[in-house]
């Protein structure tokens, strides 16, 4: 389990000429959503392209002790029996969703509605995140959570026997409260309509409609108004998860501030509630192309060229581009630190209720790193040194996340000294293969020892 184990510390040296293909591997949030939805099916569902990283495999381990059939082929094609919607059995042991807060919320969604209870515990930083954001909404059904103070796990949830359908505003931009009401609503009889004011990742949504559900989203003066009619047979899919452009985000950015460097990630989501970095980046001057765009499986994808950016200059980020690209902000602050000129970023209050707090962890690095950082409430500011004038050289603290402990590694590779990563160990949890894959490209970045 991620965040248990020995830290494994990590040192960034300056590199250059970064070249090649970076098959980065699945989307995450699409991989736990077939594992969930292919477990809520009647019948078999087939998933390609899975993310195994530990988030994903723990989602797998939970799906199996609700009752579905996991199971892996040796290439790596997964196959999952679903038990049905309102099919799940009784877990007879506690569910670890270890560092994965997606993981953690889209379950408690998916079993809040069937007659059955369990407890959920995680790694120290998901024990630490608020739960009450998707047990409020999921007790307008019936469920009840009883958890520690704070609305933390550990915490059992009590499915609802006879649930009722909801008609609820998401309080917060977040794809997985939307989405933990929504699983929760297809076992209530009746339509279950989210609402949400601003977008944000719709992969449920997606998903939903591809597994046959009968789900509509209009855009109203409330917002986008998300309607599902409760209680449908899923049907099994065949699943081929693109890869993942939230870890794309790290080669990518580390190619824009290597000198030389030219690199290719091919077959990349490009959903566009997820791809606000690549934007902010080409607005900041960046090199990047979308080559070969196309559709796959209801999600728009295409291969992404990056190539070396010596000239980039800090900006203002639109606030309401933050949802589709929170997880993206700390690599953002890596290369903000190379452009010219400050790169302000607002409306991102979340970033402090991720796997760390986001804003706070990558200021302490940055700023150690010779980087001056500004930052309230649900700002930052981060002013830019310009290409070849990042001193480096000092040690950051990655807080059990996996996207600080990569973001800092990305700084690494362009500053005057080399920066220490205190522990990758966490890496694994979204990117297992992200130091062979960072070697291959040509990037300095060593195990300590
Ligand atoms: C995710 C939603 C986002 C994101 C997370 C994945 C999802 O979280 O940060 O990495 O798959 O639904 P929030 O819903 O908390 O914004």
């Amino acid at each position: 389990m991620s965040g248990h184990g020995t830290p494994i510390p990590m040192i960034a040296h300056r590199s250059c000429g970064l070249k090649g293909t970076a098959e980065v591997p699945g989307d995450k949030s699409i991989s736990h959503r077939s594992l969930i939805l292919g477990a809520m099916a009647v019948g078999e569902t087939v998933v390609t392209g899975l993310l195994e990283g530990q988030d994903v495999l723990d989602t797998a381990k939970a799906m199996q002790a609700f009752g579905a059939e996991v199971t892996r082929d040796e290439d790596g094609t997964w196959h999952i029996h679903g038990v049905g919607v309102g099919g799940f059995a009784e877990p007879d042991q506690v569910i670890d969703c270890g560092n994965s807060g997606t993981g953690v919320r889209l379950i408690m969604g998916a079993m809040a509605t069937s007659p059955v209870t369990a407890t959920f515990t995680g790694d120290a930083s998901l024990n630490k995140r608020p739960m009450a954001r998707v047990t409020d909404p999921l007790a307008l059904f019936g469920t009840q959570a009883v958890g520690r103070a704070g609305g933390r796990l550990p915490m059992t949830i009590v499915g609802a026997a006879d649930p009722l359908p909801v008609r609820y505003t998401v309080p917060v931009p977040s794809a997985q409260v939307k989405s933990a009401v929504l699983l929760a609503g297809l076992n209530a009889p009746g339509q279950t309509i989210v609402i949400e004011q601003e977008a944000t990742r719709d992969h449920t949504e997606r998903m939903l409609e591809g597994f046959g559900a009968t789900i509509t989203t209009e855009v109203t003066d409330e917002g986008r108004v998300i309607t599902l009619q409760g209680q449908p047979e899923l049907q099994p899919q065949t699943i081929a998860v693109p890869r993942d452009p939230s870890s794309a985000a790290f080669p990518v950015c580390a190619a824009l501030i290597t000198e030389g460097s030219d690199i290719l990630v091919p077959n990349i989501g490009l959903n566009p509630t997820r791809a606000g970095l690549f934007t902010t980046l080409r607005e900041m001057g960046a090199d990047l192309i979308y080559e070969n765009e196309r559709e796959e499986g209801g999600e728009p994808v295409a291969d992404l060229r990056a190539r070396f950016s010596p000239d980039l200059k800090g900006i203002d980020v639109p606030p309401e581009r933050a949802a589709s690209m929170i997880d993206e902000y700390p690599v953002l602050s890596a290369v903000a630190a190379y452009a010219e000129g400050q790169t302000v970023m607002r409306g991102v209050k979340e970033l402090r209720v991720k796997e760390s707090d986001r804003i706070e962890a990558m200021a302490t690095g940055l700023r150690a790193n010779g980087i001056e950082v500004e930052e309230g409430e649900d700002w930052w500011i981060v002013h830019g040194k310009g290409f070849g004038n990042v001193t480096g050289g000092a040690t950051c603290a990655s807080h059990l996340d996996h996207r600080i402990a990569m973001s800092f590694l990305v700084l690494g590779l362009a500053s005057n000294a080399p920066i220490r990563v205190d522990d990758g160990g966490p890496i694994a949890t979204s990117f297992p293969i992200f130091e062979g894959l960072m070697a291959d490209l040509g990037a300095d970045i060593r195990r300590e020892g």
